[in-house]
């Protein structure tokens, strides 16, 4: 339980997501800072930091705080509107990141677009890829899974969900891979511009690929369901299109990587029959990969907000721009939270569920995120049954959002 603060050490030398002990383990760190108090001031980052669930479910559900970054103290400052490039126009223009009312009315009318018959169509699409994926690996006798299959899914799930043609993929495959770096924190001002230039050439490719799908005969993918949600929608035009295109990119590359990482290492770290178990249905999966994320605690920094204005919240006085941070991550090992945490069960009961966050910014790739995963990873045992670790993966301490692997060596016993 939280003690008197003026007590305890600064709370710093308790919890360094940068250290190598949270790599090695972050649960005793995660302990230390829930047990502090519902709402802490982290000095390295200059943000606070909300702890606890109920406080981070009632955060996510009301919105009391922005989730546009060019509201942050430190972003960099927001251009003249007569000076937006491509990147302005559409992340400040219309973003799904930006304004509460607009972002409610793009989940509203977006949400026929990730329906159920929408994902079965998607996964349909992405198979044929996975196979080729394992049919170009072959039969090795070691393999890196990280190299070698995880960081190719979320090019290929997103490019085949959106409908961006195959030859696009040369000159998107790039920008896909540094667009997400705009939005980090901590990167230089010459990494976030470099990062900029790029994402703006995304922004022309997928501007082109919208041209084209409007002269051609509708297609069953997302961009053709898109289109036809813009020409019965008037508030929501193509700057919203480009936009989701560009949240989807953002928010579903990186997190299909690690989760990929965390899914192989979790099934093949603990105890065998967990694997039948976890991928029995796709239905299984799901509740599986609650387990995996619970078990692995991969997430470093949580959930970014930022004060819209001088304001209260939880009982502090926060000024204009500071950041918050919600990091429902810290829950994952609390015995005060779950029964037995460090065991790991694939059949563990998650409620709430609050993997894919929770209220009006629940997350769009919910479902298709777990499909793919739960396709590549069934593909993975249903080659190579008798796979194991080849040896402990390093972690990879660059990442500054996630506990991730410098590779992921599997051997295949085959
Ligand atoms: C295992 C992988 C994934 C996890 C764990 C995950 C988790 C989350 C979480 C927790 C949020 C809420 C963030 C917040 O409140 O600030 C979120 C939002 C979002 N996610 Fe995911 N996600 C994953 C994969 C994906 C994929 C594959 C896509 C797209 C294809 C995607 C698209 C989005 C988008 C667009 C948002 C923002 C929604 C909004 O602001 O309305 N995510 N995700």
């Amino acid at each position: 339980m939280a003690e008197a603060a003026e007590n305890l050490p600064p709370i710093e030398e308790l919890f360094n997501p940068h250290s190598p002990e949270y790599l090695d383990n972050p649960v005793p760190q995660c302990l230390a800072l829930t047990r502090r108090a519902p709402i802490v001031w982290y000095e390295p980052w200059q943000a606070w930091i909300v702890t606890r669930m109920p406080d981070i479910m009632a955060c996510w559900k009301e919105e009391p705080l922005s989730s546009d970054f060019y509201d942050w103290e430190f972003a960099p400052p927001r251009p003249p509107e007569d000076e937006w490039s491509n990147f302005e126009r559409a992340m400040i223009g219309h973003s799904l990141l930006a304004d509460h009312d607009h972002h409610r009315l793009v989940r509203r009318v977006t949400a026929p677009a990730f329906s159920r018959n929408v994902v079965d169509a998607i996964q349909a699409k992405i198979e044929p890829d996975v196979q080729r994926l394992f049919d170009e690996l072959g039969q090795p006798q070691t393999f890196d899974y990280k190299a070698m299959i995880a960081e190719h899914i979320p090019f290929i799930s997103i490019t085949r969900m959106v409908g961006i043609p195959e030859k696009y993929w040369p000159d998107i495959k790039q920008v896909i891979m540094t667009f997400t770096a705009a939005w980090n924190p901590t990167i230089s001002d010459e990494e976030r511009q470099s990062a900029r230039e790029d994402s703006n050439r995304a922004i022309d490719i997928i501007k082109q690929v919208i041209a084209e799908r409007r002269a051609a005969p509708e297609q069953d993918d997302f961009l053709s369901t898109l289109l036809k949600i813009e020409a019965e929608n008037e508030k929501f035009v193509e700057g919203d299109i480009v936009t989701l295109i560009l949240a989807l990119i953002g928010a579903g590359s990186d997190t299909t990587l690690v989760a990929q990482q965390w899914s192989v290492y979790a099934l093949l770290k603990n105890d065998r029959d967990q694997i039948a178990k976890a991928l029995a249905s796709p239905e299984a999966f799901s509740n599986a990969f609650c387990e995996i994320n619970r078990w692995g605690v991969s997430s470093k920094m949580g959930f970014a907000r930022y004060a819209p204005r001088d304001m209260e919240f939880m009982g502090q006085q926060l000024r204009k721009g500071v950041m918050v941070l919600m990091m429902p991550h810290l829950k994952d090992h609390d015995p005060e939270y779950y029964d037995n945490p460090e065991q790991f069960d694939v059949e563990r009961e998650f409620n709430p569920d609050v993997m894919f966050g929770y209220g009006p910014r629940y997350c769009i790739g919910a479902a298709l995120a777990k499909r793919q995963l739960y396709l590549t990873i069934s593909e993975l045992f249903r080659r190579f049954p008798n796979v194991e670790l080849a040896e402990e993966p390093e972690r990879d301490a660059d990442d500054h959002n996630a506990v991730v692997f410098k590779r992921l060596l599997l051997k295949t016993n085959v």
